[in-house]
């Protein structure tokens, strides 16, 4: 059967949608389906009709903006965003200073949340009206702090948001017999390649990444080409893993290690530091803002400080030289520290990913 685009337009045209989903068109995509797998079936496409839906609109600025109801999200959270922000002088404030876009994305954070906690298909979900309200609008325009970014997660009231992190992951164990041990492992991304190994229930690594990749190439980026971790037959690639055990007169006082690429090393230097160096407690040491240069790029990475801490002294870094860029999270280590005097064992559960520290009571 030949078929092209003028065709399947032209049954369109004869038949309308029905055409399309129960006639010779459907024959090719379901055809097309098996090939790669699907699972439609002929059923599924003559029991589909196209539905017709009242737009979902709102008031902005005395126009009226019509936009697409559910199942799209784009009318209701348009409108949401559009509602909230209506309660700010935004075009005072110049379309890019820091005030509109701070208000902008608060109020897009704050739709967002509700196309994931309320939107999906109208035939099968209950979409609750006041998403479009002005009332609604305005209390969400309260709860914006005009100063400060809303984290996202604050927001998430009773849905469960999953800390689990998708990648490298590092846990540390000490045992009744004081038995320790530091773990970090990694499948590179998330799912690694992503195929998982029929009958082996785990999943293949795509570790290659980590071989320098561009041979003889090192640019200021930060690609490394050099010879030593170039890939050859056999040879295993770089990784920056780095789980640690610290001991005293032979007893583990330290154990961590973290997810996070180049910056594994660093983050652990720093929690080493913090311990040993400047002797924080472990909440202090697992907490507290973690640095990070790697060379290339020629940048200092610091991880900001938490609401009402002292400021970083990021100005003075500059003047000597630093290039200086702030990141909001770096690593997510999971320690144990062991009083050598008392033997108390106390376990840090890093608050920038989630995770848990567990342990006899
Ligand atoms: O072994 C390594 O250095 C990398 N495969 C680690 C990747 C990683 O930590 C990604 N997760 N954050």
């Amino acid at each position: 059967m030949q078929h092209n685009l003028a065709r399947t337009l032209s049954l369109i045209a004869e038949r309308g949608s029905a055409g399309f989903y129960d006639g010779p068109v459907a024959e090719l995509i379901v055809a097309e389906m098996r090939k790669g797998g699907g699972l439609i079936t002929h059923r599924d496409l003559a029991a589909y009709t196209a539905r017709v839906r009242q737009p979902v609109s709102t008031t902005f600025r005395g126009h009226v903006v019509y936009g697409p109801p559910p199942p799209s999200s784009g009318g209701t959270v348009l409108a949401e965003t559009l509602n909230i922000l209506e309660r700010f002088p935004l075009r005072e404030q110049g379309r890019y200073s820091a005030t509109t876009l701070h208000l902008m994305s608060e109020a897009m954070r704050r739709s967002y949340l509700d196309r994931a906690r309320h939107i999906g298909d109208p035939d099968q979900v209950a979409i609750p009206g006041h998403l479009t309200s002005k009332e609604y609008a305005a209390s969400l325009a309260d709860s914006i702090d005009p100063e400060r970014a809303t984290p996202s997660v604050s927001l998430a009231g009773e849905l469960p948001i999953v800390g689990e992190s998708e990648s490298t992951t590092h846990f540390s164990i000490i045992d009744g017999h004081g038995m320790a041990v530091a773990n970090t492992y990694t499948l590179e991304d998330s799912f690694g390649s992503r195929v998982v190994v029929r009958g082996g229930g785990f999943l293949l690594n795509d570790e290659m990444g980590d071989f320098n990749w561009k041979p003889g190439h090192t640019d200021t980026q930060g690609t490394i080409g050099t010879e030593a971790n170039t890939i050859a037959p056999g040879k295993r690639m770089l990784s920056s893993q780095c789980p640690v055990i610290v001991t005293r007169h032979g007893e583990p006082v330290l154990v961590t290690g973290s997810p996070g690429g180049r910056t594994i090393i660093n983050t652990v230097a720093c929690i080493v530091l913090n311990a040993l160096e400047f002797e924080m407690s472990p909440v202090q040491a697992v907490d507290a803002s973690r640095m990070h240069h790697q060379w290339l790029p020629d940048e200092l990475r610091l991880e900001s400080r938490s609401a009402g801490s002292p400021p970083l002294p990021s100005e003075r870094l500059k003047e000597m030289g630093h290039r200086v860029k702030e990141v909001t999270r770096q690593g997510d280590a999971h320690t144990i520290a062991r009083d050598p005097q008392t033997g108390l064992l106390t376990g840090v559960a890093d608050r920038r990913r989630g995770g848990k520290a567990a342990g006899p009571d």
